[in-house]
C-alpha cells in the first residue's frame, strides 16, 4: 500500500460560486517536503483544509496512506498561522492533548517529555500560551500537533506572524525536526525566501484559477545557503513568476 499522499483532480467550488481550486492533481511522496505558494486568495488554505478533512472537496479524491480522507484524521496533523493552543492549558498540557486517548498515562508523560525536549521548551512546561513568545507558541503548536505522530504534517504559514530572525531559526528547528521524525510535510508560504530555504518541491499557484502553475524540484543539498547562486537563482526564478 502506498504511504504518499495522492490527490487527484481535485477541485474546490464554495456554496456562493467562488471556484477556489480547480483540477489539482498533486503526489506527496512519502517524507518529502513540499511547499505550496501562491498569491493572496489563490486557494493554498483551501487546498490543505481539504487534505486535513477540515472541508469536502467538490470533485476528485484525495488518499492518504492508500486511505480515502473522508475527515480529519491522526495521520494528518495541522499548525496554522496563529497558534490555536488552548489558552487554559499550560505547555506540557496542551502537547499532551496532542497525543490524543489511546496512550497509557505512562506512555503520554514519555511522549510529552519528548516533544518537550524536541522544541526545547522543558523550561517552560508549566507556562500558559499568553507567558509565552510568538515563536514559543508555534513551537508548542509544532509538538502540539507532532505528539499526535501524524505522517503527514499539514503547515499553513506557519511562520508567518513571526519576525523575521525567530522566522529563520524556526526554519531551520523545523527542518531538524523534519529530518528526525521522516514525516511528509506541505507547508503553505507567502514566503519565496522560506519556500527555496525549505522544500524538495515547490507547487506555485495560479492567481484566481485555482491550479498549479509549475511544480518545480529544488536541488539543493542542505544545509542551504541563501547566499549561494543556486539558491538565489531558483528564488529569481520564482519572483519573475510574480512580478
Ligand atoms: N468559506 C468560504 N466560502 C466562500 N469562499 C471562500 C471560503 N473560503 C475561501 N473562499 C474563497 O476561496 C478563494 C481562495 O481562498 P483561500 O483562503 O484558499 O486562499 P489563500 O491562497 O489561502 O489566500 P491567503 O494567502 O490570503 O491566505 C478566495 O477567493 C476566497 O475568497
Ligand atoms: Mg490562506
Amino acid at each position: 500500500m502506498s504511504r504518499d499522499l495522492i490527490l487527484q483532480g481535485i477541485s474546490k467550488t464554495y456554496a456562493n460560486g467562488v471556484t477556489a481550486v480547480q483540477g489539482i492533481d498533486l503526489t506527496l511522496r512519502a517524507g518529502e517536503f513540499v511547499c505550496l505558494v501562491g498569491e493572496s486568495g489563490c486557494g493554498k488554505s483551501t487546498l490543505l483544509r481539504m487534505i486535513g478533512g477540515l472541508e469536502p472537496a467538490t470533485q476528485g479524491s484525495i488518499t492518504s496512506d492508500g486511505q480515502a480522507v473522508t475527515g480529519p484524521g491522526l495521520d494528518r496533523g495541522m499548525v496554522f498561522q496563529d497558534h490555536r493552543l488552548f489558552p487554559w492549558l499550560t505547555v506540557e498540557e496542551n502537547i499532551a492533548f496532542g497525543c490524543g486517548e489511546s496512550l497509557s498515562p505512562t506512555d503520554k508523560q514519555r511522549s510529552v517529555e519528548e516533544h518537550l525536549e524536541l522544541i526545547g521548551l522543558q523550561s517552560f512546561r508549566k507556562a500558559y500560551p499568553h507567558q509565552l513568545s510568538g515563536g514559543m507558541k508555534q513551537r508548542t503548536s509544532l509538538a502540539r500537533a507532532l505528539a499526535a505522530k501524524p505522517q503527514v504534517l499539514l503547515m499553513d504559514e506557519p511562520f508567518g506572524a513571526l519576525d523575521a530572525l525567530t522566522r529563520i531559526h524556526l526554519q531551520q528547528e523545523l527542518l531538524k525536526l523534519w529530518q528526525k521524525e521522516k514525516i511528509t510535510v506541505l507547508l503553505v508560504t507567502h514566503d519565496i525566501d522560506e519556500a527555496v530555504f525549505l522544500a524538495d518541491r515547490i507547487a506555485v499557484m495560479t492567481p484566481r484559477l485555482g491550479t498549479f502553475r509549475q511544480v518545480l524540484d529544488v536541488p539543493l543539498a542542505r544545509p542551504r545557503n541563501r547566499n549561494e547562486e543556486g539558491f538565489i537563482g531558483l528564488r529569481k526564478t520564482l519572483y519573475d513568476q510574480f512580478f
